[in-house]
């Protein structure tokens, strides 16, 4: 069984198809129409819910696509949609600010936009601009234009956050916690087919065991198109997003380890504190229904050869720490990818946490080209860790993404890099290896050459960077 807070209601839950969306979850079985289907695919936002959980004590209010969170995943935490927001009939301020910022036409993209705007509210009291955007990037609207949406948005500024939700925050806390020590963990099954919530590392190795072919769910924000898109039916899904083990960070003077079950939206303060450029990068991955949800772990494992966080860890040189039934097994990254969408990991085997080694002297550009500034694919994904010695590179471990069928190293244009001068003059020769390293395929984002020439032209703007001549660097993307 399942047990949820569907706004204040207890839902319990236990013969629904494992794959079974929040989204139809909400259309077809709660029959709350509210939500909208846009794209069913993470890229609209039209099915924005907010999912609240209950973390150290406090309640964090998340926004999520619920075309692409499954069912199961809600186990111990709240619901929220935007039937809930309304109270003895009054509008939300959210929603009173978009009425009096005539932030709605057609209406269809509007539910979404006023659960994201909602969970801007609860998390960010007075939000600037920036911070607007960046809590609305994942919402799209085809008719009012984003001008009135943003300024309803802002006009929120310096409101408490107070709310009918935060006159019960108490009371909602003390449920949630209840519900998940009454029932740690949960489980649907439908048909002879299985949604796992397991809490434990132990548990999760066992089932795996149980049922080598298993798939694991993380965020799902990869794995649930298989169902949304490809319409595959998968028959055990085991959700890792309880599992104590997979969710702790660990910061020492090494490294930082995280989780693989740790959001990227949990992540990013520790990866801003000690690889600002990673963090940089997080704020271009998905939206931020997608780093609510999505993880480190499930962006490795996917082992997509145009996943943004690969490059990075393979510059950084992380290790995977990954569990089958006991035994413990340590990864270097340089060892994981093996083929297209092919990984090193065992069968029954999963990775428990990512290992991020510090190395002070180490210097960390990231740069990623797409077409669009926010929730977009890369064409090419670049993570230079360079360590510059009296102006010369003494060391130098180069990922990229978009260049080959996995994620790889630019093992001889790093060599080209190793004793140059870090200069214009200097990175020509680990400019010319890189085609060496690299003979990209053209497809719908990029064609071969322009990645090639891109590649090269990172390099370049990483020269620039070092100089601390951000204009020149902003010119080489515009000629990538
Ligand atoms: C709208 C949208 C935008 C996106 N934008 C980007 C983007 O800009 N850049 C980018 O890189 N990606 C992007 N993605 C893809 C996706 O969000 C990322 O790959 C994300 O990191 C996947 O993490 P997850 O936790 O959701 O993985 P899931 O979907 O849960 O899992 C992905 C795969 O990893 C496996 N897995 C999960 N956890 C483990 C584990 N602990 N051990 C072993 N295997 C495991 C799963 O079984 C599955 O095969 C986007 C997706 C969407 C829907
Ligand atoms: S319907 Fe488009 S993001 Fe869910
Ligand atoms: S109001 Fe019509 S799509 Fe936004």
């Amino acid at each position: 069984m399942i047990r949820f807070l569907f706004n204040d209601e207890l839902v319990c839950l236990d013969d629904c198809s494992p794959d079974t969306t929040v989204l139809e979850y909400l259309r077809t079985i709660a029959e709350q129409r509210g939500t909208k289907e846009g794209c069913a695919s993470g890229d609209c936002g039209a099915c924005t819910v907010v999912i609240a959980e209950a973390i150290d004590g406090q309640l964090r209010y998340c926004n999520v696509n619920s075309c692409i969170t499954f069912l199961g995943g809600l186990h111990g935490k709240q619901l929220l949609t935007v039937e809930h927001l309304q109270q003895s009939g009054a509008l939300h301020p959210v929603q009173q600010a978009m009425v009096d910022l005539h932030g709605s036409q057609c209406g269809f993209c509007t539910p979404g936009f006023i659960m994201s705007m909602f969970a801007l509210y609860k998390n960010t009291h007075s939000p600037s601009r920036a911070e607007v955007e960046r809590g609305l990037a994942g919402n799209l609207c085809r008719c009012t234009g984003y001008r009135p949406i943003i300024d309803a948005a802002l006009s929120l500024a310096g409101k408490s956050g107070q709310d009918q939700f935060s006159d019960s925050e108490q009371a909602t806390l003390e449920r949630l916690t209840t519900l998940v020590s009454e029932t740690p963990t949960g489980q649907l099954t439908y048909r002879g087919r299985h949604f796992f919530v397991p809490t434990s590392s132990d548990e999760l190795a066992s089932l795996l065991l149980t049922y080598p072919d298993a798939k694991l769910v993380a965020g799902g924000t990869d794995l649930a198109l298989s169902v949304t898109q490809q319409l595959q039916q998968p028959n055990v899904l085991i959700y890792t997003g309880r599992v104590a083990e997979l969710l702790t960070i660990t910061d020492s003077d090494a490294a930082l380890t995280i989780g693989a079950g740790v959001s990227y939206s949990e992540a990013e303060p520790l990866l801003h504190q000690h690889f600002p450029a990673f963090a940089e990068l997080l704020d271009r991955l998905g939206s931020l229904q997608v780093r609510n949800q999505g993880t480190l772990g499930g962006n490795v494992a996917n082992a997509s050869p145009i996943g943004d966080t690969p490059p990075v860890l393979l510059a950084l040189n992380a290790v995977l720490h990954v569990r089958t039934g006991d035994q413990r097994q340590s990864i270097g990254i340089d060892d994981f990818f093996l083929g297209y969408r092919h990984t090193a990991l065992p069968e029954s085997g999963f990775i428990e946490r990512i290992e991020i080694p510090k190395q002070p002297d180490q210097q960390l550009s990231v740069f990623k080209v797409s077409k669009r500034l926010d929730d977009d694919i890369s064409a090419v994904c670049a993570a230079l860790a360079l360590v510059i010695e009296e102006g010369h590179v003494r060391a130098a471990r180069l990922g990229f993404g978009g260049m080959a069928a996995t994620p790889a190293r630019a093992l001889k244009a790093e060599q080209a890099l190793i004793g140059q001068p870090f200069t214009e003059a200097g990175i020509v020769a680990a400019q010319q290896a890189l085609a060496q390293d690299f003979q990209p395929i053209d497809d719908v984002r990029a064609t071969g050459t322009y990645r090639l020439m891109v590649a090269q032209n990172l390099l370049l703007r990483a020269v620039y960077e070092q100089g601390a001549d951000k204009e020149q660097a902003m010119e080489v993307v515009q000629y990538a």
